[in-house]
Protein backbone atom coordinates (compact mmCIF):
# COMPACT_ATOMS: atom_id res chain seq x y z
CA UNK A 1 0.00 0.00 0.00
CA UNK A 2 0.86 3.47 -0.58
CA UNK A 3 2.80 5.40 2.54
CA UNK A 4 2.61 9.21 3.40
CA UNK A 5 5.56 10.62 5.27
CA UNK A 6 5.76 14.02 6.49
CA UNK A 7 8.57 15.03 8.24
CA UNK A 8 8.19 16.23 11.45
CA UNK A 9 12.67 17.03 11.56
CA UNK A 10 12.54 20.35 13.43
CA UNK A 11 15.10 21.20 10.82
CA UNK A 12 12.89 20.76 8.15
CA UNK A 13 10.47 22.66 9.55
CA UNK A 14 12.66 25.14 10.18
CA UNK A 15 14.51 25.63 6.53
CA UNK A 16 11.00 25.50 5.35
CA UNK A 17 10.04 28.98 6.50
CA UNK A 18 12.77 30.26 4.50
CA UNK A 19 11.46 28.92 1.21
CA UNK A 20 7.82 30.23 2.30
CA UNK A 21 9.26 33.74 2.52
CA UNK A 22 8.89 35.61 -0.23
CA UNK A 23 12.16 37.66 0.44
CA UNK A 24 13.86 34.51 0.02
CA UNK A 25 15.92 35.53 -3.24
CA UNK A 26 16.85 32.76 -5.69
CA UNK A 27 20.28 31.91 -4.80
CA UNK A 28 19.09 30.91 -1.17
CA UNK A 29 16.02 29.37 -2.77
CA UNK A 30 17.97 27.16 -4.19
CA UNK A 31 20.39 26.40 -2.00
CA UNK A 32 17.43 25.34 0.31
CA UNK A 33 16.32 23.13 -1.91
CA UNK A 34 19.28 21.76 -1.92
CA UNK A 35 19.27 21.46 2.04
CA UNK A 36 15.75 20.15 2.47
CA UNK A 37 16.22 17.79 -0.03
CA UNK A 38 19.18 16.16 1.41
CA UNK A 39 17.38 16.54 5.06
CA UNK A 40 14.11 14.20 3.26
CA UNK A 41 16.43 12.14 1.78
CA UNK A 42 18.22 10.88 4.80
CA UNK A 43 14.40 9.68 6.12
CA UNK A 44 13.17 8.14 2.61
CA UNK A 45 16.37 6.11 2.05
CA UNK A 46 16.86 5.06 5.57
CA UNK A 47 15.17 1.88 5.41
CA UNK A 48 16.83 1.10 1.88
CA UNK A 49 18.29 -2.61 1.39
CA UNK A 50 22.19 -3.21 1.53
CA UNK A 51 24.71 -5.77 1.35
CA UNK A 52 27.16 -7.04 3.38
CA UNK A 53 30.76 -6.53 1.87
CA UNK A 54 34.41 -6.80 2.89
CA UNK A 55 36.34 -3.37 3.17
CA UNK A 56 40.31 -3.32 3.52
CA UNK A 57 41.42 -0.77 5.40
CA UNK A 58 45.04 0.39 6.17
CA UNK A 59 45.05 -2.21 8.66
CA UNK A 60 42.78 -4.78 8.49
CA UNK A 61 39.41 -5.78 7.02
CA UNK A 62 36.25 -3.86 8.29
CA UNK A 63 32.86 -5.54 7.86
CA UNK A 64 30.57 -2.92 6.29
CA UNK A 65 27.04 -2.58 4.13
CA UNK A 66 26.82 -1.09 0.44
CA UNK A 67 23.71 0.31 -1.22
CA UNK A 68 21.94 -2.86 -3.01
CA UNK A 69 20.24 -0.80 -5.15
CA UNK A 70 20.74 0.82 -8.61
CA UNK A 71 18.87 4.29 -7.92
CA UNK A 72 18.00 6.45 -10.68
CA UNK A 73 17.37 10.37 -9.58
CA UNK A 74 14.07 11.59 -11.72
CA UNK A 75 13.50 14.98 -11.62
CA UNK A 76 10.44 16.37 -13.11
CA UNK A 77 11.39 19.38 -14.56
CA UNK A 78 11.95 22.49 -14.33
CA UNK A 79 11.46 22.80 -11.00
CA UNK A 80 12.65 18.98 -9.56
CA UNK A 81 16.30 20.08 -10.68
CA UNK A 82 17.67 21.52 -7.97
CA UNK A 83 16.21 18.37 -5.88
CA UNK A 84 18.28 16.53 -8.11
CA UNK A 85 21.40 18.62 -7.49
CA UNK A 86 20.62 17.92 -3.44
CA UNK A 87 20.39 14.65 -4.20
CA UNK A 88 23.55 13.89 -5.84
CA UNK A 89 25.23 15.64 -3.22
CA UNK A 90 24.42 12.17 -0.89
CA UNK A 91 23.76 9.30 -4.06
CA UNK A 92 26.90 10.83 -6.11
CA UNK A 93 26.36 7.27 -8.03
CA UNK A 94 22.83 7.68 -9.11
CA UNK A 95 21.70 8.04 -12.74
CA UNK A 96 19.82 11.21 -13.30
CA UNK A 97 16.64 10.46 -15.70
CA UNK A 98 14.97 14.01 -16.87
CA UNK A 99 11.48 13.95 -17.30
CA UNK A 100 9.72 17.33 -18.94
CA UNK A 101 6.19 18.24 -17.71
CA UNK A 102 4.46 21.18 -17.50
CA UNK A 103 0.80 21.71 -16.25
CA UNK A 104 -1.34 22.96 -18.86
CA UNK A 105 -2.46 26.36 -16.47
CA UNK A 106 -6.13 26.11 -17.95
CA UNK A 107 -6.77 21.94 -17.61
CA UNK A 108 -4.31 21.36 -15.55
CA UNK A 109 -3.31 18.30 -17.14
CA UNK A 110 0.54 17.27 -17.39
CA UNK A 111 1.84 18.15 -20.78
CA UNK A 112 4.99 15.85 -21.72
CA UNK A 113 7.87 17.60 -23.83
CA UNK A 114 11.27 15.73 -22.66
CA UNK A 115 12.33 12.10 -21.68
CA UNK A 116 15.37 11.06 -20.87
CA UNK A 117 14.91 7.73 -19.37
CA UNK A 118 17.95 5.51 -21.05
CA UNK A 119 17.11 2.43 -23.67
CA UNK A 120 17.88 0.20 -20.74
CA UNK A 121 16.64 1.15 -17.28
CA UNK A 122 17.96 -1.15 -15.88
CA UNK A 123 17.57 0.90 -11.95
CA UNK A 124 15.85 -1.08 -8.95
CA UNK A 125 14.78 2.15 -7.40
CA UNK A 126 13.36 5.53 -8.62
CA UNK A 127 13.71 8.29 -6.63
CA UNK A 128 11.18 11.02 -8.25
CA UNK A 129 11.88 14.28 -7.26
CA UNK A 130 9.16 17.24 -7.74
CA UNK A 131 9.16 20.30 -5.06
CA UNK A 132 5.49 20.61 -5.87
CA UNK A 133 2.28 17.54 -5.59
CA UNK A 134 -0.05 19.85 -6.34
CA UNK A 135 -3.03 18.25 -8.24
CA UNK A 136 -0.97 14.89 -8.63
CA UNK A 137 -1.00 14.87 -12.38
CA UNK A 138 2.50 15.60 -12.74
CA UNK A 139 3.36 12.93 -10.06
CA UNK A 140 1.26 10.00 -11.59
CA UNK A 141 2.15 11.15 -14.72
CA UNK A 142 5.91 10.45 -14.53
CA UNK A 143 5.53 7.06 -12.20
CA UNK A 144 3.21 5.65 -15.10
CA UNK A 145 6.15 6.43 -17.28
CA UNK A 146 8.68 5.13 -15.16
CA UNK A 147 6.23 1.94 -14.77
CA UNK A 148 6.21 1.94 -18.38
CA UNK A 149 9.71 1.68 -18.43
CA UNK A 150 10.09 -1.55 -16.03
CA UNK A 151 10.92 0.56 -12.69
CA UNK A 152 9.66 -1.91 -10.07
CA UNK A 153 9.62 0.20 -7.14
CA UNK A 154 9.43 4.05 -7.22
CA UNK A 155 9.74 6.64 -4.40
CA UNK A 156 8.37 10.26 -4.40
CA UNK A 157 9.90 13.37 -2.55
CA UNK A 158 8.45 16.50 -2.72
CA UNK A 159 9.35 19.62 -0.44
CA UNK A 160 5.15 20.39 -0.13
CA UNK A 161 2.01 18.50 -1.01
CA UNK A 162 -1.99 19.24 -1.09
CA UNK A 163 -4.17 16.46 0.36
CA UNK A 164 -5.73 16.56 -3.32
CA UNK A 165 -2.33 15.72 -4.82
CA UNK A 166 -1.43 13.16 -2.25
CA UNK A 167 -5.23 11.28 -2.66
CA UNK A 168 -4.61 11.18 -6.11
CA UNK A 169 -0.78 9.60 -5.79
CA UNK A 170 -1.83 6.69 -3.53
CA UNK A 171 -5.32 6.28 -5.55
CA UNK A 172 -3.35 5.81 -8.71
CA UNK A 173 0.11 4.64 -7.57
CA UNK A 174 -1.08 2.68 -4.58
CA UNK A 175 2.77 1.18 -4.33
CA UNK A 176 4.92 4.57 -4.13
CA UNK A 177 5.97 5.60 -1.23
CA UNK A 178 5.43 9.74 -0.59
CA UNK A 179 7.71 11.57 1.39
CA UNK A 180 7.00 14.96 1.84
CA UNK A 181 8.51 18.28 4.12
CA UNK A 182 4.97 19.48 4.44
CA UNK A 183 1.56 18.85 3.59
CA UNK A 184 -0.37 21.68 3.36
CA UNK A 185 -4.33 22.76 3.28
CA UNK A 186 -5.06 22.41 -0.01
CA UNK A 187 -5.41 24.20 -3.28
CA UNK A 188 -5.92 27.82 -4.44
CA UNK A 189 -8.62 27.84 -8.17
CA UNK A 190 -5.36 28.22 -10.60
CA UNK A 191 -4.20 25.02 -8.33
CA UNK A 192 -1.26 26.24 -6.25
CA UNK A 193 -1.07 24.71 -2.76
CA UNK A 194 -1.96 27.08 -0.49
CA UNK A 195 -0.28 28.48 1.55
CA UNK A 196 2.17 27.08 -0.24
CA UNK A 197 5.69 28.64 -1.48
CA UNK A 198 4.30 30.19 -5.04
CA UNK A 199 5.66 28.72 -8.13
CA UNK A 200 8.89 26.65 -7.18
CA UNK A 201 10.48 26.77 -10.50
CA UNK A 202 10.09 30.64 -11.11
CA UNK A 203 11.48 31.10 -7.43
CA UNK A 204 14.49 28.70 -8.36
CA UNK A 205 15.26 30.23 -11.49
CA UNK A 206 14.27 34.15 -11.18
CA UNK A 207 11.52 34.01 -14.08
CA UNK A 208 8.22 36.04 -13.82
CA UNK A 209 5.44 34.08 -12.69
CA UNK A 210 3.43 33.18 -15.64
C1 LIG B 1 4.78 22.65 -11.13
C2 LIG B 1 5.48 21.76 -10.13
C3 LIG B 1 5.03 20.37 -10.53
C4 LIG B 1 3.62 20.63 -10.97
C5 LIG B 1 2.70 20.25 -9.85
O1 LIG B 1 5.46 22.65 -12.31
O2 LIG B 1 6.86 21.88 -10.15
O3 LIG B 1 5.78 19.82 -11.59
O4 LIG B 1 3.50 22.03 -11.26
O5 LIG B 1 1.41 20.32 -10.23
P1 LIG B 1 0.44 19.09 -10.32
O6 LIG B 1 0.66 18.25 -9.09
O7 LIG B 1 -0.90 19.74 -10.30
O8 LIG B 1 0.71 18.34 -11.58
P2 LIG B 1 5.11 23.64 -13.54
O9 LIG B 1 4.06 23.03 -14.40
O10 LIG B 1 4.79 25.00 -12.99
O11 LIG B 1 6.43 23.65 -14.38
P3 LIG B 1 7.89 24.18 -14.03
O12 LIG B 1 8.51 23.18 -13.09
O13 LIG B 1 8.55 24.21 -15.35
O14 LIG B 1 7.77 25.56 -13.39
Amino acid sequence: MASLHVSTHPLVAHHMLVLRDPATEPPAFRRVVRQLTRLLAYEATASLPTTDVTQRTPLAEARGRRLADRIAIVPILRAGLGMADGLLEIIPDAEVWHIGLYRDEHTLQPQEYYNKLPPNCGATLALVVDPMLATGGSAVRTCEILRDAGIGRIAFLALIASPQGVATLERDMPDVAIHVAALDEGLNDVGFIVPGLGDAGDRQFGTSPH
